[in-house]
């Protein structure tokens, strides 16, 4: 199954009556990709939305994540972390699972071999990858029988990650672009507010509609209410001009949002 160009976030989306109409809504509105891990807490409210909605199951790409501070990313950890994360979210096979954060125990070597043993054993099809640098990336592919399928990485106006949208273009691969509203400022960022008053439509729909100008990326906002749930998805009939493009892409003011401990970046 091929990955959707939107998916819903669902991070801090925790309490689980919200969380699975939240996903239930998002489903019947028309998103086909569904974004969750361990760390999020929610995996089972998560399951009940996508049980709940009107969608047959092999026609919903659901992708989440194993993290070195839950089960671990040692091989049998993360064969481990895999069956916990199936059960609580009610499913047979993931679409998706990705390492969370290259922290903790995850060594390339002995973790990306048990995602390659989860592929053949048919309980996930592909294989993804969270917060690397472009070296981390390399070298999960040199472990990995399997293609690399997607790394998710926090990526907006005020964070354009030139360089791994291009590593991903490079070696075909989807870049998925977390935090795509830049956790809600998109609606300080002036150039996305002016761009949005020009097309009459909401800041959040031109942030997702400039990311998905990029080749290879996708977006996976996080909306609990309906109403946002909504204005997200209609980002897919928006068409911004080259101008409008290049605005954005001019802005020079940098802001990451996701920070931890061991984070590549901070090694840099
Ligand atoms: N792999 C990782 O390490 C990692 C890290 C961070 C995030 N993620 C994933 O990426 C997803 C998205 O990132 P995020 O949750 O950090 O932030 P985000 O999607 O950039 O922003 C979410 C915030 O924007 C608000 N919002 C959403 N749509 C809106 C709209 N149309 N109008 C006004 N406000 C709107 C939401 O409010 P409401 O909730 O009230 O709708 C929420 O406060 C996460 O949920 C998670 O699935 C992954």
């Amino acid at each position: 199954m091929h990955l959707p160009e939107i998916g819903l976030g669902t991070w801090q989306n925790t309490d689980s009556e919200t969380c699975a109409e939240s996903v239930r809504t998002a489903l019947d509105v028309g998103y086909r990709h569904i974004d969750t891990a361990q760390y999020y807490g929610n995996e089972e409210a998560v399951g009940e939305g996508i049980d709940a909605a009107d969608v047959p199951r092999d026609e919903v790409f659901v992708g989440s994540k194993v993290h070195a501070d839950k089960f671990g990313l040692s091989h049998d950890q993360v064969i481990e972390g895999l069956e916990v994360t199936l059960d609580r979210l009610g499913l047979d096979s993931l679409d998706l699972l990705y390492v969370h954060w290259p922290v903790g125990n995850y060594e390339a070597a002995e973790t990306m071999p048990a995602f390659d043993e989860l592929v053949d054993r048919g309980l996930i099809d592909h294989v993804g990858v969270c917060n690397f640098s472009t070296e981390l990336l390399d070298e999960a592919m040199d472990h990995l029988d399997a293609p690399l399928f997607a790394h998710q990485v926090e990526t907006h106006p005020l964070l354009p990650q030139d360089e791994l949208v291009d590593h991903a273009q490079r070696h075909e691969y989807h870049h998925v672009a977390y935090s795509p509203l830049a956790r809600g400022d998109v609606f300080d960022i002036p150039e996305v507010v002016e761009v949005a008053e020009k097309h009459d439509v909401s800041p959040s729909q031109v942030s997702l509609a400039w990311l998905l100008s990029k080749e290879a990326v996708s977006v996976i906002p996080k909306a609990t209410s309906e109403e946002h749930v909504r204005d997200n998805f209609d980002a897919l009939d928006l068409e911004l001009s080259e101008e409008d493009i290049e605005r954005i892409r001019a802005i020079d003011r940098t802001e990451r949002y996701v920070e931890r401990d061991g984070a590549p970046w901070l090694d840099a």
